[in-house]
């Protein structure tokens, strides 16, 4: 019997185990996936010892040192069970191991987190949820405001933004959007980042974390924006300037932040830490606000999400043995890392 390719599977979760095992009970895939809780680092990397493949998330950090000790074991392929490729030195990686993606599972999931944060943000149902389980009515200090009629600033138009960009029409929103690459003829009103942050009541973030978009919210964009702006990031967390954001906060130039990413989340999203002392002054101080809203890289957390994860995942890992068009594969020597021209054997090298 043909041997199983074996998958070393990191930073693995009940609900990630629950769906790639639904998804690989299948003739089409079946390979052998083991599943660590640990997250790939040069300290856990020999894990993946007799795999051909490992399986990564938002926090594994794949920086040069970690992809040389993949390729020494053997490891050909880096999948990524997620959209953004941050974590990952693709340059560096280019002609030493492939890399690929899933670029998307469930815009949607995303695009309707952002709103839920925004909604219970500005209505104050966290507030109120605490409120009448314990029996207290009140409604002092609940006072919110309508979307409607409020401008929202969207940066990134891409999938997710412009889902959101629907999303709040819907709610009645005057909508601005700004992106690097405007999509034409969208009849998306785009405007300037300047002119997001002069002009939005609201402002959600959409665009990928990269040199130029790290802290793209810093003291100078928060000191242009409107007095009691609500910013939502369900995106990267280090597009935000963590010590600003809570300056900005402390001297009520914020009105109220929506997080579903953190600059530092890596050491503590995705882990229970009630019962121990969080080390991360900065993070327990915007936990701490009444109007600032955390969930912990939560907005992909889908059923229909996580099944288009899994088997996407498996398609692209069977895509890669089988020589067949690889058209997730993230490549940096094509100019466009998403866009490989898969020149070598339908890869990109
Ligand atoms: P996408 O690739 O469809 O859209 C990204 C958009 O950002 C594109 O239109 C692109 O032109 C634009 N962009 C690129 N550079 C920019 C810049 N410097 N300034 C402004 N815009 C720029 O990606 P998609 O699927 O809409 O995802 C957006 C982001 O959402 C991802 O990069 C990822 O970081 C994040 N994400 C978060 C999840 C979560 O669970 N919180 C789940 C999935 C994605």
């Amino acid at each position: 019997m043909e041997e199983k390719i074996k998958v070393a599977f990191f930073d693995a979760k009940e609900y990630d185990i629950k769906s790639f095992t639904e998804a690989n009970d299948d003739d089409l895939y079946n390979y052998k996936i083991k599943y660590f809780d640990t997250k790939l680092s040069l300290d856990t990397v020999e894990l993946a010892h007799g795999c051909k493949v490992v399986c990564v998330f938002v926090n594994d950090m794949i920086n040069k040192e970690v992809i040389d000790a993949l390729v020494e074991q053997g490891v050909e392929l880096i999948a990524l069970r997620c959209a953004g490729y941050n974590n990952v030195d693709v340059e560096y990686a280019y002609g030493k191991i492939h890399v690929v993606r899933v670029p998307a599972y469930s815009p949607y999931a995303v695009a309707e987190h952002a709103m839920a944060l925004l909604l219970t943000s500005v209505r104050r149902i966290h507030k109120a949820y605490i409120r009448t389980k314990d029996f207290n009515f009140s409604l002092n200090g609940l006072t919110g405001f309508d979307l409607h009629g409020k401008t929202v600033g969207v940066v990134g138009t891409g999938k997710i933004g412009r889902i959101f960009i629907d999303i709040c029409k819907g709610f009645g929103m005057n909508v601005i959007a700004y992106d690097k690459f405007p999509i034409p003829d969208s009849g998306i009103n785009y405007v300037s980042l300047e002119g997001i942050w002069e002009n939005s009541d609201v402002i959600s973030f959409h665009c990928p974390l990269t040199d130029e978009t790290k802290h793209v919210v810093n003291q100078g964009s928060i000191d242009m924006m409107k007095k009691g702006v609500v910013l939502i990031n369900t995106s990267r967390g280090a597009l935000i300037d963590s010590e600003a954001l809570l300056e900005g906060i402390k001297n009520r130039k914020i009105g109220a932040a929506c997080l579903d990413v953190y600059e530092e989340e890596s050491d503590v999203f995705f882990h229970d830490f009630s019962g121990h002392i969080v080390d991360d002054d900065v993070l327990a101080r915007l936990i701490s606000m009444p109007n600032v809203i955390l969930t912990s890289h939560q907005a992909f957390l889908t059923k229909e999400a996580l099944s288009n994860i899994a088997s996407t995942t498996l398609k692209n890992i069977k895509d890669y043995f089988n020589e067949t068009s690889f058209e997730n594969e993230l490549c940096y020597k094509c100019g466009k890392i998403e866009n490989c021209k898969q020149e070598h054997k339908k890869k990109c090298f």
